[in-house]
């Protein structure tokens, strides 16, 4: 492997943890901590904690698939055959690249926008004290499911990435 591999394989993995730790971390720890928070603590955690989050999320999200792109070339050295799904190296990077695409997509056009779209609800709970927007459970639901999603789309990524490390 050439330095110029290593390290671009340095950066494809730090996004790949930076991205699938960030969405295991909302999956499996902040999400189903949510609930049992008083509404108080919640409205502070997510105005607080969620802006940054999806500035985090959405840097890796890009980073990953960058990186991923300029290894393949690397790795290629000019020749693209490599990624013909007729052999397995192939099949798995273009498998990966192509879940890849369908996570990214779900992730910037339904659960980035959506968290947003929570924060902004809770920040109108605050300065107009009231029952909540009768919006607001689908709205939880939909940043639920998609986060979700996007955490087992990742975890699909990795198999096909390490699958195609492994030949
Ligand atoms: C367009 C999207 C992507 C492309 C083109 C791509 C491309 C690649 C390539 C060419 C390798 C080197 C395989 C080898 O060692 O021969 C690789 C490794 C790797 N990729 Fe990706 N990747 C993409 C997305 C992702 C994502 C989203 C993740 C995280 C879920 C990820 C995680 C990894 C990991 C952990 C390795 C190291 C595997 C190993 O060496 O065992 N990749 N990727």
């Amino acid at each position: 492997m050439s330095y110029v591999t290593a390290v671009l394989m340095w950066f494809h993995i730090l996004g790949a943890i930076g991205w699938l730790g960030a969405a295991m971390f909302f999956g499996m720890i902040i999400g189903p901590l949510l609930p049992g928070l008083s509404p108080a603590t919640r409205a502070e955690l997510m105005i607080k904690l969620v802006p940054r989050f999806t500035r985090y999320v959405a840097g890796f999200a890009i980073a990953t698939p960058v990186f991923g792109v300029a290894l393949v070339f690397a790795i290629a050295g000019g020749d693209l055959s490599i990624l013909s799904p007729s052999n397995p190296f192939g099949l798995f990077i273009s498998a990966g690249a192509a879940v890849t695409i369908a996570a990214m997509t779900l992730a910037f056009v339904v659960v980035l926008p959506t968290a947003n779209k929570i924060v902004g609800i809770t920040k109108n709970m605050q300065q107009n004290p009231g029952p909540p927007p009768p919006e607001l459970p689908a709205v939880q639901k939909r940043l639920r499911i998609g986060a979700t999603t996007v955490m087992v789309l990742l975890l699909i990524v990795l198999a096909f990435m390490v699958a195609a490390g492994n030949i």
